[in-house]
């Protein structure tokens, strides 16, 4: 008998207290605000982004929204945030280092409970000029080094980009030598 008893009393302890704590876990949650939406969105690769935009479900008290940005540099600018719309908040972002940056956001909900999260995304630097260049573009460029929209439709795939300044050259050179030492090394440490 106990052996059907305790199962029976456990299910007619537990059922209740999951219910009831799932309905006031979902109590707060509807009347809180959520990010609904993220510019550059979450995990994103962005090249030179110069705005953050947070779409919230519904309006934000403006007054308390706390935003700033770190880049892969480790510098943290604190971000100015403008309201176009009550459940939307924009900030300018400043020039980031390529790599990954977080922007650290804390914005006040309609009910007056703050709420805040941590959005990660990577940037890439636009590739400087000579591939830029070499792209067959029948307009013509615009003088001014801001990227034009043909230069940003170039895929940047490798992730040589960082060493744009080096010509292959002098990578072939830099391997030539490594395979030169190492085999001199191997030989070496034979003859030992
Ligand atoms: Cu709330």
């Amino acid at each position: 008998m106990l052996r059907v008893r305790r199962p029976a009393l456990l299910v007619a302890l537990v059922v209740p207290i999951v219910v009831a704590s799932a309905y006031a876990g979902a109590l707060p949650a509807a009347s809180h605000s959520e990010l609904v939406s993220a510019v550059p969105a979450q995990d994103a690769v962005v090249e030179a982004p110069t705005e953050v935009r947070l779409t919230f479900n519904e309006e934000l008290i403006q007054a308390g929204s706390d935003v700033s940005v770190t880049d892969s540099a480790g510098d943290t600018t604190v971000l100015v945030p403008t309201y176009p719309e009550p459940a939307t908040l924009t900030a300018s972002l400043p020039a980031l280092a390529a790599g990954t940056a977080s922007v650290q956001w804390r914005v006040v909900s309609a009910d007056g409970h703050p709420i805040e999260g941590v959005l990660s995304f990577t940037v890439v630097q636009p590739e400087p000029s000579p591939s830029a260049s070499v792209t067959p573009t029948s307009e013509q460029e615009d003088p001014a080094p801001s990227p034009s929209p043909s230069a940003s439709a170039v895929p940047i795939s490798q992730p040589q980009d960082a060493a744009g300044g080096i010509p292959p050259w002098m990578w072939v050179a830099l391997i030539a030598a490594v395979v030169a030492a190492t085999a001199v090394a191997v030989v070496t440490s034979r003859r030992r």
